[in-house]
């Protein structure tokens, strides 16, 4: 994974990044660090790659992946910083549940892929899928919450900006991994 930039830093992932908007934003604030997108819309994908050539990020790059497999399989061991999951599809009826990404299974990668004290950070506008993913999170002693990060008004992903135009709600948590396991 670290070979797709150019030095080693600490990782961070924006998991179905969309358009690129807080991506692209967040790795220009945050030299020090890689950002890596993982989107499985070529469309989406093209856009962001194209956002990160203009903007000329030397940390930021994204990938077009199937993300359960992208963080299972490609994404070493303790060495993730942050991840974001900002507006996740929520799969709203019953018999598409197991296409969420918040599920068991899930956890289980993110402990095996976060640093200690690395954290997770969720947004959503959907309140039943919100409720589980905290469910998941508050019933396993291996995240503990950690502070909520609401992105800059410049850092906003376009479906926030498209919630927020609508009055919708958002909801948002943060888990950390705990240090000491
Ligand atoms: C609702 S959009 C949110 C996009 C962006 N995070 C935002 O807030 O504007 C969900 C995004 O995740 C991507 N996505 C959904 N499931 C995915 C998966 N299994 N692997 C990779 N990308 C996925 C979709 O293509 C889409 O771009």
């Amino acid at each position: 994974m670290h070979e797709l930039f150019d030095a080693p830093r600490p990782l961070v992932l924006d998991v179905g990044c969309g358009k690129g908007r807080f991506l692209a934003m967040r790795a220009s604030r945050d030299p020090d660090r890689n950002y890596l997108g993982i989107e499985r819309q070529l469309v989406r994908v093209r856009k962001v790659a194209r956002k990160i050539q203009r903007l000329e990020l030397h940390n930021a790059r994204v990938i077009r992946v199937e993300a359960s497999y992208a963080v299972e399989f490609m994404i070493p061991p303790h060495c993730v910083s942050e991840l974001f999951v900002f507006f996740p599809d929520p799969w709203p009826k019953a018999r598409h549940h197991k296409r969420r990404t918040f599920r068991p299974e899930f956890l289980n990668t993110l402990d095996r892929i976060l640093l200690p004290g690395g954290s997770l950070h969720v947004a959503t506008d959907h309140e039943e899928y919100f409720q589980v993913v905290r469910d998941l999170f508050e019933e396993d002693d291996r995240f503990e919450p950690c502070t909520i990060v609401a992105p800059a008004d410049d850092e906003r992903t376009e479906f926030e900006l498209i919630f927020s135009a609508k009055g919708d709600p958002v909801h948002r948590c943060s888990y950390a991994r705990c240090s000491r396991k």
